[in-house]
């Protein structure tokens, strides 16, 4: 028997995108079946459609061997289907049993909160995932909130689990957390379909992985039968090469010193707590950390978005306090956002205008601007830069994630900043994107610019960054190396001391 089986699944968005066409998938009781693709490849909305989010236009799913419609997610938990979606749905006010209460509620009645949470310690016993049930969602980690949302998946009787990206929030303690959870429900029969493009992780504990590109199968393959390599190519359709080259790096004079800065969030509350750190001409520092410790509002500080409330901020030796962010800008440094749709770009405007937002005024002629030259050093930077796109009038909001970032990358290094403020570069890049994105920023690092790498892809850090410091709760917890142990880096992530 096979328990899930989808047959030549098409699903295309209108106008003109073709998310999946003729896909075959299909998972059997007790195994970890990996679904790796690039971004945009399909892997979400093949799973929505198992979920009965989307319906697709051709193609059939059996359960069990028997056909089945899914038309709604009610349809899928009544097949004993769970997911756990990239972007939680939890109702933050509420507290953690309230949550998985409304997660089982049938018929509009509540389930009573003391039988729920009996329920909650019988599933975080069996699996190992300790969590709080009396907690506010609000009080929560990202990490945790996405333990509750698998606890509240698993506080219904399962066949099948569906996790959509759920390791790219996680601290290393977290992560194996986690899969030590999912070896549990593989013994138990259940069967788990990991959505995921890091290839580490389908080598660590897959035992199936089904490879889509560009919405269609390329392969499914047994995990024992692949390496890293063979699954890059079938991944992005060309060889990849995992290690960037990365030369000794050749620090200079500093080009960033922070000492003893403190903030507020926007909530009022300690963000950074007398952190200080220096970066120079010539290296990359990684700060290394699970987000909401301080990361966004020490970017916005460095990058005059924010203001601090005590401390010194200096690049290339100026106090830049009360600066604006374009006098900061003219400056010389160059902010890669976190936020490459909102912050970064401007999504209506067409990728001509966004690649010379930062340096529009250089071609105004008088009150007009250069639209030739503009144009010409667009195309210039298009090239350069590799980005894929129809054309310089296209609205940068339908360029992929990969692309958005390499035009945001073109304008900001356009001018050779000295320092380089770079948020979660690759967030949610494939690899093919991540690769060239790296090594962009390595070249400036050679060409003698400071970069201060915010991240919390720990493996990005450490092959990037040339020293790497753990921030927590708005301080810097100490540096170490790239030979420092994984689990010491994390222990520093959540808190501990060196
Ligand atoms: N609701 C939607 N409306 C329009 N296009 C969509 C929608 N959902 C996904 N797409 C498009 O379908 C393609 C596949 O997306 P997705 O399944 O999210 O890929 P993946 O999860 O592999 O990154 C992409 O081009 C994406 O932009
Ligand atoms: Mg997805």
């Amino acid at each position: 028997m096979t328990l899930i089986e989808m047959k030549k699944i098409s699903k295309h968005f209108p106008p003109q995108i073709i998310a999946l066409e003729n896909v075959d998938f299909t998972a059997e009781p007790g195994e970890i079946h990996c679904l790796l693709g690039e971004n945009g490849a399909g892997k979400t909305t093949l799973m929505n459609i198992l979920y009965g989010l989307y319906k697709a236009d051709t193609g059939t799913i059996k359960f069990e061997d028997t056909l089945v419609d899914i038309n709604s997610p009610r349809d899928a938990i009544d097949l004993k289907i769970g997911m756990v979606h990239q972007h939680f749905r939890l109702v933050k006010r509420h507290t953690v049993a309230e949550n998985i209460a409304l997660g089982l509620k049938c018929n509009n009645a509540l389930f009573p909160l003391p039988e729920v949470k009996a329920l909650i310690k019988q599933v975080t016993e069996r699996y190992g995932l300790s969590v709080d049930p009396d907690a506010y969602i609000w009080e929560l980690s990202v990490g945790e909130q996405q333990r509750v949302e698998i606890i509240k998946v698993l506080c219904r009787d399962i066949k099948v689990l569906i996790l959509d990206e759920p390791t790219s929030i996680l601290t290393p303690q977290e992560t194996e957390t986690l899969f030590n959870a999912l070896q549990l429900m593989k013994q138990e029969g259940i069967a788990i379909i990991f959505i995921t493009h890091k290839l580490d992780e389908v080598m660590t504990f897959s035992d199936k992985v089904t490879v889509l590109r560009k919405g269609k199968n390329v392969d499914t393959v047994e995990t024992t039968a692949v390496d890293k390599r063979s699954l890059a190519k079938l991944m992005v359709g060309r060889d990849v090469l995992f290690r960037v080259e990365k030369k000794e790096a050749c620090p200079v004079e500093p080009v960033l010193e922070i000492s003893d800065l403190s903030a507020l969030n926007d909530s009022g509350l300690k963000a950074l707590n007398g952190l200080s750190l220096t970066v120079c001409g010539g290296e990359i520092l990684g700060v290394a950390g699970v987000s909401g410790n301080g990361q966004r509002e020490l970017v916005e500080i460095i990058t005059g978005l924010r203001k601090k409330n005590g401390g010194l901020v200096k690049i290339s030796g100026v106090d830049v306090s009360g600066l604006k962010p374009g006098k900061i800008a003219e400056n010389g440094v160059a902010h890669i956002p976190e936020d490459r749709i909102h912050r970064g770009s401007v999504p209506d405007m067409r990728v001509l205008d966004n690649l010379m937002l930062r340096d529009y005024k250089q071609y105004s002629k008088g009150i007009m601007l250069d639209a030739e030259t503009m144009r010409t050093q667009s195309n210039m930077m298009v090239k350069e830069y590799n980005v894929d796109t129809p054309s310089l009038e296209t609205p940068i909001k339908l360029l992929s994630g990969g692309n958005i970032q390499k035009v945001i990358l073109a304008r900001e290094l356009h001018g050779s900043p000295s320092l380089i403020i770079a948020s979660h570069p690759t967030y949610g890049l494939d690899v093919g994107a991540t690769e060239q994105i790296r090594n962009t920023l390595l070249g400036q690092r050679d060409r003698g610019a400071g970069v201060l790498l915010i991240s919390e892809d720990l493996d990005e850090i450490m092959e990037l960054s040339d020293r790497v410091v753990v921030i927590y709760e708005g301080r810097i917890m100490g540096e170490v190396t790239a030979e420092t142990d994984v689990s010491e880096i994390g222990l520093l992530m959540s808190g501990g001391t060196q």
